[in-house]
């Protein structure tokens, strides 16, 4: 009921009385719930007024207004004085009501007027329309990045729209995104009227004609220069209202939102710096490789061989028979040896892993390398240069030197799928290329379990030590890369935890091999790396066709299957070995991201394919 509502029934139910009395009851009564009945009082007296002031003239006469005061137990007759001061604070209610109810008013004709005043203006706006001016010299078409480059040029640039701002209605400012760079315009008078001009949402696509200007002292935007518009047009309108671009997700949005809405979240600026230092990234290892004069193949994903055992093998039907989605293309890439010398490639590799875990996608990057007639040691020298050169070439760029290192300042926020406590913090990426600058560690796999006894890390399973033989699972592995906080190639792992080719360490290297020698150390080698653990994987391999074939023994394969595999040892064999890198892992090191996921494209993992 409203408040008017309540008051018309309390009248109309003393009304019924030939002389009313409405009930005071300063301690038990209420002005809310009361009825002014001996069964319902009022609080105070002023309400008392009110209701009187409210009834019928003929029964306001006979009217009395009883009060029961605090610590009394009967109702007596208001006091004249009492009367006086209710009736004085009732007047002052009733003003205060009546200014309230005229400002309300106001605010409501206000926003009527506003509102017609827009439709006005929306209709009016529609009858505008621009044209270019015949006498102004030809634009120069132009991406955002070159823009700068034609000071007091008129140009024409096509691109998104990331933000607009109003200065009053004869000017806005907007700043557009093309993917090569950001471009800062200026439009006044009828460039802002128009119904598209009051009308444009973000990520709307526009062409925009004007002369590039020096920016102003004192003001910042990109490349330091705005673009004065004399012309534009839209595109593409993008959606309004609940369906606009900024009202879709923002950075606390939940992450299967950001997830799914991951074609969208990728125009934000950390994704696409994440995306463009990747694309430098493929770039800078291409380029590695080739001032080695290394050839890059292109192995096929389609296969009907594993790499790196049966646990993680995505099988399909292949034309009704079994095949795979490759694991590694290193095979392959050791048949390439005796023809191209060095290779590599990098290519997707496919691990059916149900761990959900912050490293680890279903398709990853690949970047394979093989080597012939080298020594383990070489190898070893090969990873580091490698590592060392890429981060060096991507330093190198002035465009990826920056982005890199305001990646590296900004706490993850886009796409994090854990909880905000585990967000990863800025860092000075400077430190991190220092630090990969330095020689890396070289510790083997024996001295890692002594390191994670002696500071107190024990295997989750059952709390004990670890020892010779465990696998060292990602949480103590990166607990160890974090303190030591230096890349580390971990080498010499057991046999029984590594892939079947990997080729047995020379005795003489290992101390007590005596120990070790019913599962002996092999010449394989992890590069771990603090924030992220393994980024490296890489070993010698057999090449002694009966070693061979003893392994694919222990390891239940099938040899047939790999008769091309075994001619490489039988068609002139020789010591070599490789390595894989993981791209997403490389990329969430040097981007200092959270999670693999969130520097590819469209992250495949556990559950989530699309889009
Ligand atoms: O250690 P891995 O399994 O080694 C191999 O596949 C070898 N055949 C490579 C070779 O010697 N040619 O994988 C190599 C690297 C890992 O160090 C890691 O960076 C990455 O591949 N990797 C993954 N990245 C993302 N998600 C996964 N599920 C990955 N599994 C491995």
């Amino acid at each position: 009921m409203t408040t008017d509502q309540t008051l018309a029934a309390i009248v109309e139910q003393l009304s019924l009385k030939d002389s009313p009395v409405v009930h005071v009851d300063e301690v038990g009564g209420s002005d809310e719930a009361g009825t002014g009945l001996a069964s319902a009082p009022f609080k105070t007296s002023v309400r008392a007024v009110a209701v009187v002031e409210a009834l019928p003239a003929d029964k306001q006469a006979g009217c009395k207004i009883v009060v029961k005061k605090g610590g009394e137990t009967e109702y007596k007759e208001i006091s004249g004085a009492a009367l006086k001061k209710a009736k004085k604070l009732h007047e002052g209610n009733k003003k205060k009501a009546a200014k309230l109810a005229e400002k309300q008013l106001a605010a409501e004709k206000q926003a009527q007027n506003k509102q017609e005043e827009e439709v006005r203006r929306l209709e009016e706006s529609k009858k505008i329309k621009l044209e270019q001016d015949p006498s102004l010299l030809a634009p120069i078409k132009s991406k955002l990045r070159d823009v700068p480059t034609y000071l007091d040029k008129r140009v024409v640039v096509q691109a998104w729209v990331k933000s607009r701002r109003d200065q009053g209605k004869d000017m806005m400012f907007l700043v557009l995104r093309d993917g090569t760079g950001y471009l800062q315009c200026v439009l006044t008078g009828k460039l802002c009227h128009t119904y598209d001009a009051l009308t444009l949402t973000l990520e709307s696509t526009v062409t925009v004609y004007g002369t590039v200007n020096q920016l102003p002292e004192g003001k910042t935007a990109a490349g330091n220069v705005e673009l004065v518009v004399d012309y534009w047009e839209v595109i593409g309108k993008a959606p309004s209202g609940e369906d606009a671009y900024s009202s879709l997700f923002n950075t606390e949005s939940n992450p299967d939102v950001l997830r799914r809405l991951r074609h969208l979240v990728l125009r934000g600026d950390t994704a696409s710096s994440v995306l463009k230092v990747r694309s430098r990234t493929m770039k800078a290892f291409r380029d590695h490789f080739d001032s080695l004069q290394w050839y890059e193949v292109n192995p096929p994903c389609l296969v009907q061989t594993q790499v790196e055992g049966g646990a993680t093998l995505f099988s399909l039907n292949y034309y009704g028979q079994e095949a795979y989605l490759t694991q590694s293309s290193q095979l392959y890439l050791e048949t390439c040896l005796a023809s191209l010398g060095s290779v590599y490639t990098i290519t997707e590799s496919f691990r059916a892993e149900k761990s959900h875990t912050r490293r680890h996608l279903s398709e990853y990057s690949h970047c394979e390398a093989e080597i012939p007639f080298i020594t383990f040691n070489e190898m070893l020298d090969i990873i580091e240069n490698m590592i060392k050169d890429v981060v060096g070439r991507l330093w190198n760029e002035p465009e990826t030197r920056r982005m890199l290192i305001e990646l590296n300042l900004r706490k993850n926020d886009e796409a994090n799928d854990e909880t905000k406590a585990a967000q990863i913090v800025g860092r000075n990426f400077a430190d991190i290329k220092a630090l990969i600058d330095q020689p890396f560690l070289r510790m083997k796999y024996v001295d890692a379990i002594k390191w994670l006894n002696e500071h107190g890390v024990k295997r989750e399973e059952d709390g004990q030590d670890f020892e010779y033989g465990d696998d060292i699972p990602e949480k103590p592995e990166r607990y160890m890369t974090d303190c030591i906080n230096k890349p580390i190639l971990l080498t010499h792992f057991p046999r029984s935890i590594k892939a079947f080719y990997m080729q047995p360490a020379d005795p003489t290297s290992i101390e007590d091999y005596e120990k070790y020698k019913c599962d002996p150390p092999t010449e394989s080698v992890d590069l771990l790396v603090p924030g992220v653990g393994e980024i490296v994987g890489g070993s010698m391999r057999l090449w002694n066709k009966d070693a061979l074939l003893e392994a694919f023994k222990r390891e239940g394969l099938n040899a047939e299957a790999y008769y091309w595999y075994l001619d490489q040892s039988r068609y002139g064999a020789m010591p070599h070995g490789g390595f894989g890198l993981g791209i997403e892992r490389f990329l969430a090191w040097i981007t200092n991201r959270y999670t693999v996921r969130d520097v590819c494209l469209y992250p495949r993992f556990t559950e989530c394919c699309q889009p």
